[in-house]
């Protein structure tokens, strides 16, 4: 039974919860195949989408799912708000909330932000990403690209490549696999793998060609440029070498295992550019299980024990 008032990460989600979005997120991602599509079921519920951070997958498929689902949906932008004129962004969510929005969806650069919207406003809050602590529906659009793909989401070996020290969707989808009985190892850079990412329950395991071998499937995070700046790596080149997905790492993947990548892609960074679309590539599906897993959250949220 769905006991949550919000979806704030998947920390506070057991087994059953993620279940239960997974397999209303697999109904909607069958109804996405066709057109036209029509299921207003959330007709007269509205959304409001905050974002603080840049994004096109999160921030466009939260406005489809809803849209889809006959939602009004309208987005926030911090250009020509009052906030520019210096209102407080508790009073901005305030007002917002006041205009009797149904949900908020917030992404914000700071962790935390999410609990702090939900510990005063009336409505339901979704955690769209916050700093460096979690993104919960892209763990769950990512567990249903896998299950779709490989039909099934228990007893995988996921490895987890990149700047795991930094990313929230590192965060959680180790924690989402983990809760399913998947295990998960985490690899890149030492600089970006600390010991501290272990109190995450996950494995560290060096260097990646090894992290690789016996996995299911190869997850690659996005290498941000302030990285390099901040002297994690010498080079965006030598991160490419030693640390990207091309030829070198792809035959120690073993056979049949797949690629996936949260997106935006740095193209010939962390993934050499002919594997984007590469056939054992999971990149484009991920997409759209975005929007069928945030219709899934705007349903379960919004009706609850209804959903059928
Ligand atoms: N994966 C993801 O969150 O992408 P966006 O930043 O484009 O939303």
């Amino acid at each position: 039974m769905w006991a949550h008032r919000h979806l704030l990460g998947i920390r506070p989600l057991t087994r059953e919860d993620i279940l239960l979005v997974l397999e209303r997120a697999a109904h909607w991602r069958e109804f996405l195949e066709a057109s036209p599509k029509f299921e207003n079921i959330l007709s007269g519920y509205s959304m409001v989408c905050l974002f603080f951070e840049p994004s096109t997958r999160t921030r466009m498929s939260f406005e489809m799912a809803g849209k889809l689902l006959g939602m009004n949906v309208l987005n926030f932008s911090l250009e020509g708000s009052s906030l520019e004129k210096g209102e407080s962004f508790r009073d901005t969510v305030r007002t917002i909330a006041r205009m009797k929005a149904d949900v908020l969806v917030v992404r914000h650069r700071d962790s935390g932000v999410p609990e702090y919207l939900a510990s005063f406003l009336p409505c339901h809050v979704v955690n769209a990403g916050d700093g460096m602590r979690e993104h919960p529906t892209q763990a769950l659009l990512d567990l249903l690209a896998i299950r779709r793909t490989l039909g099934r989401i228990e007893g995988l070996r996921v490895a987890i490549l990149g700047d795991i020290l930094h990313s929230r969707v590192a965060r959680s989808l180790a924690l989402a696999l983990m809760k399913l009985g998947n295990s998960v190892v985490f690899s890149g850079p030492p600089t970006l793998v600390p010991e501290s990412v272990l109190a995450l329950g996950a494995e560290r395991v060096f260097p990646v060609e090894q992290a690789v071998e016996g996995a299911d499937v190869v997850y690659l995070l996005r290498i941000q440029r302030e990285r390099q700046e901040a002297g994690y790596f010498p080079s965006l080149q030598e991160y490419t070498r030693f640390f990207g997905l091309g030829e070198r790492l792809l035959t120690r993947m073993k056979e049949g295992a797949f690629i996936m990548h949260p997106g935006p892609v740095n193209r010939g960074v962390e993934i050499e550019h002919r594997f984007v679309e590469h056939e054992s590539s999971l990149i484009e599906e991920q997409v759209t299980c975005g929007v069928a897993v945030r219709m899934a959250v705007l349903e379960i949220l919004l009706r609850g024990e209804k959903t059928s």
